[in-house]
């Protein structure tokens, strides 16, 4: 199946996004770099982008920057003006993200702050910076209930949080999974699930990237 499932990307890819220089030039620099190809799909990006245009977001978290192939994919949801913080542990990562994302024209609307995600979002809860309006957290999967504690301080009422990674070949739905990785997405959803201030959902989904998912919740008023 999974041969299926990329081929229908390709078909989707084509047929929907076409060719995109920027995008391109991103993924061979971070082949050239020997970063891993764990990038979300063409599909996925496209997603993002449309969910934060439809949404008129004008300030973006992403946590977990790699090349910044997904942060080109959510700067250009931006509204004009806006802006993207995108959050990174390796400084090679974030090194190949910034010329990635100078390549693609949106330096001035991007800054990659290097360092462990944890330590930077509780800098700038520490900061009192202005509120994000969307958020995507794709960095360790270990680390995403403490993300979530953490972006809380720093969202709104309307403010969407996607997480990439949630179902991991179905093993999400196995409580006795001996793997940390799916138990910290479990303990990620449960308290996605049972905070009152979100209003959340998840989807399957397959694909090049094989059989995965996202998560997504917004902030209510509650
Ligand atoms: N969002 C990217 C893919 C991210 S891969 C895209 O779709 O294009 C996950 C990234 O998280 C890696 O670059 C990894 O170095 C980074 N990472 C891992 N642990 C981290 C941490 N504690 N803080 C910040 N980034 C981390
Ligand atoms: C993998 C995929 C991801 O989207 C990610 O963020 C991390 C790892 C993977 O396929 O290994
Ligand atoms: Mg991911």
């Amino acid at each position: 199946m999974e041969k299926t499932w990329t081929a229908v990307d390709h078909y989707l890819t084509d047929l929907l996004i076409g060719s995109d220089p920027a995008l391109v030039n991103a993924l061979v620099g971070c082949d050239a770099a020997g970063l891993p190809a764990i990038a979300v799909s063409p599909p996925q990006g496209k997603l993002l982008s449309l969910m934060i245009r439809a949404q008129r977001a004008r300030r973006i978290l992403e946590i977990g920057t790699l090349g910044g192939y997904s942060a080109i994919w959510l700067a250009r949801g931006l509204v004009p003006g806006g802006r993207l913080i995108t959050l990174e542990l390796d400084p090679k990562h974030a090194a190949v993200a910034s010329a990635n994302l100078a390549h693609a024209g949106l330096a001035g609307w991007t800054e990659v702050r290097v360092g462990p995600a944890a330590e930077s979002l509780r800098q700038m809860i520490a900061e009192g910076i202005e509120p994000f309006d969307f958020v995507f957290i794709d960095a360790d999967k270990v680390g995403y209930p403490e993300y979530l504690e953490l972006v809380m301080k720093l969202v709104r009422p309307g403010s969407m949080i996607v997480a990439d990674n949630v179902i991991r070949d179905g093993e999400v739905s196995n409580a006795a999974s001996a793997d940390p990785l799916v138990q910290a997405i479990r303990r990620y959803l449960h308290a996605v699930a049972s905070d009152r201030r979100l209003e959340s959902t998840a989807i399957q989904t397959v694909g090049s990237k094989g059989y995965d998912g996202l998560s997504f919740a917004v902030v209510t008023s509650g």
